[in-house]
């Protein structure tokens, strides 16, 4: 009885967690970490003052440190559940706002918004800080791309399948499975995760950026340009959903499969990291620098 009793306990709260965990967490916090490591590292001295007097507000130093508070409220703010994705259908070729943006509820909508908040040397300075929040978690969203697509299963949140041997969806493989099985990253309790860790795989990731790469990605254009640009990463990250995530599923019960879907998918994942937090690092630069 003693002996049974806590495994009875670890399985109902196994499935307890699985009942109640949410749809999405778009990338896994190490992923939003990674975007926003990539960009500290090249904020330029006027954005990266500004960037610090924010984050000081709430006694944060880094930018890591806020990358996934979108997330984290998630459940006391729901009406914020819609702006995390945009579920442009998998068929369609093109954004179509009044289909996929209805009443600005998707990221392309928010980073447009959150973006002018921040960039508004009048605005409140908390409403900045949460408006930098918003903007260094969604410019990470926008590039995962299963936050761009919808093939009638919630951005793949209902196509279950088995990934190195345990049950979880498409949706998770792309926000975290895929990353964490490159690095061999271990996720803690309650979305934690080793920060000292995930900083050296960032500082990896960035060192391996080639420099014609670097600079065409950083070329974001001015903040008018903004809400072009976020459509262009949305376009990018919807192609690689219908040529990378859903074309390669076939297989997917067969000896091996894991193996053969980690090898396309973690290039994919591991640039989209890479753009996310050079275009990141401009985004800030643009709207806070200069
Ligand atoms: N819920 C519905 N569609 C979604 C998507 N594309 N990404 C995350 N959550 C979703
Ligand atoms: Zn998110
Ligand atoms: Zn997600």
């Amino acid at each position: 009885m003693f002996l049974r009793l806590p495994r009875l306990a670890s399985v109902l709260c196994a499935g307890a967690f699985a009942l109640a965990a949410p749809l999405a967490q778009a990338w896994g916090p190490e992923g939003h970490a990674i975007v926003a490591d990539i960009a500290q590292q090249h904020l330029d001295a006027r954005a990266a003052a500004q960037v610090q007097a924010l984050l000081r507000l709430e006694g944060w130093s880094r930018l890591d440190d806020i990358a996934s508070w979108a997330d984290n409220i998630r459940k006391e703010r729901p009406r914020t559940g819609g702006w995390h994705y945009v579920d442009i259908p998998l068929r369609a070729d093109a954004y179509l706002p009044p289909r996929d943006c209805l009443l600005d509820n998707c990221v392309i909508a928010q980073i447009s918004h959150f973006s002018q908040v921040l960039a508004d040397r009048s605005a409140a300075p908390a409403a900045r800080l949460e408006a930098l929040k918003w903007v260094v978690h969604l410019v990470g969203d926008v590039h995962q791309p299963m936050h761009t697509v919808d093939n009638d299963d919630k951005g793949g949140n209902t196509v279950q399948l088995q990934f190195f041997g345990r049950g979880t969806n498409l949706h998770a493989v792309w926000d975290g499975g895929v990353l964490r099985q490159a690095l061999n990253l271990m996720p803690g309790p309650n979305y934690t995760f080793d920060h000292a860790q995930v900083q050296a795989d960032a500082m990896l990731l960035d060192a391996s950026i080639r420099p014609a790469d670097r600079a065409a990605w950083s070329a974001i254009g001015a903040p008018a340009q903004l809400s072009a640009q976020t459509v262009a990463w949305a376009m990018e990250s919807h192609r690689l959903a219908r040529d990378v995530a859903y074309a390669h599923l076939d297989g997917r019960n067969q000896a091996g499969w894991s193996a053969r879907y980690q090898a396309v998918a973690w290039p994919v994942v591991r640039t989209r990291l890479q753009q996310g937090g050079v275009r990141l690092a401009a985004v800030l630069n643009e709207l806070l620098g200069s």
